[in-house]
């Protein structure tokens, strides 16, 4: 959830963790912070933190520039404790042997807190952090290595962790630990320099050479390198991958906001994933990264699959394509909720968990208690390397380049690719799908990365049509079948950016209350395209209509009776019926950022949010 940076080498590190902390603003921005070390001088370690977001901090730290060499730094998704500057991170152990940052939950933190001040520790903050920091200072001040420091103190803490600290007394050297699913741990190695990061968002800049710490890895990290151990400080080798993606991706360019970039980028990310995955001529898929789960495919009798918020609205549009190409029951669920229930799985079941980030707690847990029964997990992931894909026998990774808006546009529309990809695979696996019809439905896949651009390339029209909505107080989407999920989506996309109350609902359980709200200042939404049980549809929208409510319908080019009808219609490119919910999520998007622009909202870093939830 926070963001977490460090760096060691012979460069000033104030301005490397400014930059790379501006890298991971987007999974926290409560507050952020800075601790460096200054190998020069015994005991020179210096903290500046500050409430709100990294400018904040940055106009702190502009009168006393450090030139220190190794630091770290922290931005904050508040758990424990207030968003404040004494909250922020990093935070220091009673006589600065220690400072930490964090990303997780010590779940037990009362009661060590509690235990630490009976032995006379003093705390600064209302954090669960802190208390990391005096159970190091504990063992640091007997003799122990950082590193053994750490090792020792992960012991003692509940819950799921991503650790970095520093102490004066180890001039140049950072220690890093991930227990748990609380985040990643990237470590970069640069020429001469290291740096490390919750995610390769801040590496990326430096270096394309990384490591990943596992759950239950700790690391010593100075400019040279790293070294590794597990918890009984036994050595490990942990590899050193190159990662291939283009960090000039990561940059804003002209766009006034990553998620209009990113919504503009969806042809691309769209036809990057669907070449990454198939071929047409030859009409054939390469999974590659599925690894030993091809093998299993065909002995799969049932689909489960796993997501959070958007995640979990691609993943319920897969669901009717595991259905329909293989045959074989599908369910969704909600990660947080499979997590807590004992489901029914057994080595029959394929369980797909889909995470852009991949590193999304509830879905790790979840994943964790699919292991434990011996289903065949595969991910869609965009992450290479991430910890779902760690996990998983198996990964199918979307192509659509780092995300940095909060709210996920290309790599929701990149999931349903990759799920549309899955399912064919497992089809023709079972059996189930001639040559002919794998080759049909690739065809009519290809024909996806067109009819979104067309959508984009009218996106000047929800510029006008947000004056609409940016006053009202409510909306409902509604939709059907495969629109159910997108009509989901469109108002978790409007709530989020733009703060306006929005219910997403299918379209047939309105008459069974939803109903009750509509009235001439609460607008509906109603995705009624060509394959969308249209003729329904048009019910919902003239029962809307019968009580004094106003409808705008997403509706399929040429489709003069909803045009009459309706009281705003857009229109979508006709493709297939399964992947008309791809299409049918562009204006929906393109609305919500447009509605949220208008109300002057922090479209990227929406209010209460961040990108990567690794916290419960
Ligand atoms: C909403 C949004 C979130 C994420 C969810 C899961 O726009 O982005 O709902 O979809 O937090 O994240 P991942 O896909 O990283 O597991």
């Amino acid at each position: 959830m926070c963001g977490i940076v460090g760096y060691a080498g012979d460069k000033p590190a104030v301005p490397v963790l400014l930059r790379a902390l501006k890298d991971l603003e987007y999974r926290g921005y409560d507050s952020a912070g800075i601790a460096v070390l200054d190998p020069g001088e015994a005991g020179a370690l210096s903290v500046t933190k500050k409430q709100g977001k990294i400018a904040n901090l940055e106009a702190a730290i502009a009168a006393d520039a450090s030139a220190a060499t190794t630091g770290i730094g922290h931005t904050r998704w508040a758990t424990h404790g207030k968003p404040s500057d004494q909250n922020a991170h990093p935070h220091l152990s009673c006589g600065g042997e220690v400072v930490v940052i964090h990303n997780g939950i010590v779940e037990n933190y009362a009661e060590l807190r509690s235990a630490l001040v009976a032995r006379g520790h003093q705390f600064r903050s209302e954090t669960d952090t802190e208390t990391i920091a005096h159970l190091m200072e504990e063992r640091v001040k007997a003799g122990e290595s950082l590193l053994d420091a750490l090792r020792g103190s992960a012991g003692l803490l509940a819950g799921s962790q991503a650790i970095v600290a520093m102490s004066p007394d180890e001039a140049g050297v950072m220690v890093a630990a991930r227990l748990g699913n609380a985040g990643g741990v990237v470590i970069g190695y640069g020429e001469g320099e290291m740096v490390l990061a919750s995610d390769l968002a801040a590496v990326l800049p430096v270096t394309q050479r990384v490591a990943f710490l596992a759950d239950g890895q700790f690391a010593r990290i100075d400019k040279l390198g790293a070294s590794f151990v597990n918890v009984a400080g036994e050595a490990l080798q942990v590899p050193v991958k190159r990662i291939p993606i283009d960090p000039v991706s990561a940059l804003k360019g002209d766009y006034q906001h990553f998620m209009l970039k990113e919504i503009m980028e969806q042809p691309e990310a769209l036809s990057d994933t669907i070449w990454s995955l198939a071929t047409l001529e030859p009409a054939e898929l390469y999974l590659n990264d599925l690894g030993a789960a091809a093998e299993r495919l065909a002995g799969v009798q049932r689909v489960v699959l796993i997501g959070m918020g958007t995640s979990l609205h691609a993943a319920m549009i897969g669901r009717h394509y595991f259905e329909q190409f293989a045959g074989v029951p599908a369910e969704t669920d909600n990660g947080s909720e499979f997590r807590y229930r004992d489901p029914v799985l057994g080595p029959e079941t394929l369980v797909v968990s889909v995470s852009q980030s991949g590193e999304t707690v509830d879905v790790l847990e979840a994943m964790a208690i699919a292991g434990t029964k011996g289903a065949l997990q595969v991910t869609i992931c965009n992450t290479e390397g991430a910890q779902t894909a760690r996990v998983a026998e198996g990964a199918v990774y979307t192509r659509a380049g780092l995300e940095r808006g909060v709210a996920s546009t290309k790599c929701f529309t990149a999931a349903v690719v990759a799920l549309y990809a899955l399912a064919l695979k497992l089809g023709q696996a079972k059996g189930r799908l001639s040559a002919d019809e794998v080759r049909r439905r690739l065809a009519e896949l290809a024909k996806v990365p067109d009819a979104v651009a067309r959508v984009l390339a009218d996106a000047k029209r929800y510029q006008r049509l947000a004056n609409d909505y940016a006053t009202t107080q409510h909306l409902l989407f509604l939709g059907r079948a495969l629109a159910y999920p997108a009509a989901l989506e469109g108002a978790l996309k409007m709530k989020e950016i733009s703060y306006i109350h929005a219910e997403g609902y299918a379209a047939g359980e309105m008459k069974h209350g939803p109903i009750a709200l509509i009235d001439p200042s609460f607008p509906t939404i109603a995705i009624a395209t060509k394959h969308a049980l249209r003729s329904k549809m048009i019910s919902n929208v003239e029962q809307v209509q019968a009580r004094g409510g106003k409808v705008l319908a997403i509706v399929t080019e040429g489709d003069d009776e909803l045009a009459r009808l309706a009281d705003g219609v857009v229109t979508i490119p006709e493709v297939s019926e399964l992947l008309e919910p791809i299409v049918a999520s562009i204006p929906l998007q393109l609305l919500a950022y447009y509605v949220a622009v208008h109300r002057g909202c922090d479209v990227d870093q929406p209010r209460n949010l961040a990108k990567t939830v690794t916290v419960e």
